[in-house]
């Protein structure tokens, strides 16, 4: 069986929702910021604490795992800087006791969801895994400290590991069972469809002078659905020993400006945004865009969805969740 921690999630469902195909499945999640509804039906749902080491020492023992893939995450940057604690707590305390009772168990393989807020602000070039890591606010920080430590782990416990160091993760599954919920909502994309839906009167533009070609932050925004099945590769190339430990960046190697996301939004909704201009949002780097290079030749993924069609995705969603 495989665990999937944070199976609740955003991200973490659309990845059940592809694994539930090959794999049994075992999802812990405690719905702080995921929704049972989320998590396919095929899968077993526990919902408890990452922290509680008994509950994890009687999942370990009652069922086979063969791997775990790991997303349960506090990664909002701008709480981040606002709470550091509850992110070192959660990000690094509760991890470390997932990676303790894998090693009592001898489970060897962990897919491991970071993020690209660990490389800090680039210099406007593509991001690659070479690019040096300085994050810029404590959600990155908390995240290249797991990084650290599964590096460490692996050398001397002989545990392996894959770390995906997300871009921006956006859109919903196809099937339209699935798709962002987020309680409150604060990302971009979403944000701008529930206006458009006419859920709130504007939206804010988080700075407008950032040394970027139309002063807004841009961002590299990855299809769900395609980071799932980055996931997917990730943990067959564990399985099967072809990898011991790699990061790899996950993004589709196009940066989007926040004034074009909206534009986007705007064409794909046939309606016309109501936009102010605010202050800058602590914590936001100006520039983060992928190389995909690496993770296309080792694993052979490849981004299939371009961001109108990701806008599109999101647009389906948003209509039917606002319906209910
Ligand atoms: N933004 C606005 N107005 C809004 C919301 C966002 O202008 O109402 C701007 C932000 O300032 C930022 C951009 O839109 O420049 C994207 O913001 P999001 O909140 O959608 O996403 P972030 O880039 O802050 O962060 C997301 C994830 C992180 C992850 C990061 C990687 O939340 O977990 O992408 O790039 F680390």
């Amino acid at each position: 069986m495989i665990l999937v921690v944070g199976g609740a999630g955003y991200i973490g469902s659309h990845f059940v929702e592809e694994l539930v195909k090959y794999k049994d499945v075992i999802v812990l999640d405690n719905l702080s910021t995921g929704f049972r509804r989320l998590v396919n039906d095929k899968a077993v749902f526990i919902e408890g604490e990452l922290g509680d080491p008994h509950l994890l020492r009687s999942i370990f023992t009652t069922y086979r795992i063969a791997a775990v893939v790991h997303f349960a995450a506090a990664s909002l940057v701008g709480e981040s800087v606002a709470d550091p604690q509850k992110y070192y707590l959660n990000n690094v305390g509760a991890t470390l006791n997932l990676l303790q009772a894998m090693l009592e168990n001898q489970v060897k393989h962990i897919v491991f969801s970071s993020t690209a807020a660990t490389y800090g602000t680039s210099n406007d070039g593509k991001i690659t895994e070479m690019t040096a890591v300085r994050p810029i606010n404590p959600y990155g920080r908390s995240k290249l400290v797991i990084e650290w430590i599964l590096e460490d782990y692996h050398r001397s416990y002989g545990l392996n590991y894959i770390v995906l160091r997300y871009f921006n993760a956006s859109g919903a599954h196809e099937n339209g069972r699935i798709g962002e919920m987020h309680e409150p909502e604060t990302h971009l994309i979403p944000i701008i469809l529930q206006h458009l839906l006419g859920r709130m009167g504007s939206i804010s533009v988080f700075g407008d002078d950032y040394p970027t070609r139309d002063g807004t932050c841009i961002r590299d925004y990855v299809h769900v659905t395609d980071l799932a099945k980055a996931h997917l590769a990730s943990l067959e190339a564990l399985l099967s020993g072809d990898v011991e430990k790699q990061i790899f960046n996950v993004g589709s190697g196009a940066g989007f400006s926040v004034r074009e996301v909206i534009e986007i939004c705007e064409w794909v909704a046939g309606r016309q945004a109501k936009v102010m201009m605010e202050e800058k949002r602590q914590g936001d780097p100006a520039y983060l865009v992928a190389s995909n290079e690496k993770i296309k030749e080792w694993l052979g993924w490849s981004p299939t969805y371009k961001l109108p069609d990701i806008v599109r995705t999101a647009w389906k969603w948003h209509s039917r969740l606002a319906d209910e």
